[in-house]
């Protein structure tokens, strides 16, 4: 049952994902130990993910921020415009995107290919949620916390218009 009466009903709670979230921190400190990694998140949708997994993260590490724009409502409109960039070049950077949810991948796609370009030494990409059932692109994120199903979620960082961004856990939208 939720609390909430924009919600279906609840997918993962904050234990659930503290849980899962310290398991990503400890595997990607394993995988990092030494290459001092930078983090960018995307905002904003990765904001409660992002600050949650940087406190699991054991090795030295530096932040940084983009904020990509495709969405309006529900529906993704195919077109990626970058509204924030990076600070700092990523050059022969290990670079670690950490992304709220990957739904038609346009997004990381769009992103991968303006990184690559600025030659960074590696770059992998850790999401939240993956929901795989309707990509357009493909991208293979390494990092992933749970798969979900094609249903609009929202929580945790990720928004309705905008709202319920704020919600400790995630749930299924009801429409
Ligand atoms: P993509 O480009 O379709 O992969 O979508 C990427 C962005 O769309 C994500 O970073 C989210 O901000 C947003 N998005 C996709 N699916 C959902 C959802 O179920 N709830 C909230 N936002 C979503």
């Amino acid at each position: 049952m939720s609390d909430t009466p924009v919600l279906q009903r609840i997918l993962y709670s904050k234990e659930q994902l503290a849980e899962r979230i310290a398991e990503l921190g400890r595997e990607i400190s394993a995988d990092y130990r030494g290459k001092q990694p930078l983090f960018v998140g995307i905002l904003r949708g990765c904001i409660m993910f992002y600050a949650d997994l940087l406190r699991e993260i054991s090795v030295d590490c530096t932040m940084d921020f983009m904020c990509l724009s495709s969405y309006s409502g529900t529906s993704s409109t195919g077109e990626v415009r970058t509204m924030l960039d990076l600070r700092e070049s990523i050059k022969g950077r290990h670079v670690v995107i950490v992304e709220d949810i990957v739904d038609t991948g346009l997004t990381l796609d769009y992103l991968m290919k303006n990184l690559q370009s600025r030659g960074a030494a590696s770059i992998e990409i850790c999401c939240l949620l993956d929901k795989p059932a309707n990509r357009k692109a493909e991208v293979h994120p390494k990092y992933i916390g749970f798969q979900v199903e094609n249903e609009f979620v929202i929580g945790y960082g990720l928004d309705y218009d905008e709202l319920y961004r704020n919600l400790p856990y995630i749930g299924v939208f009801k429409k």
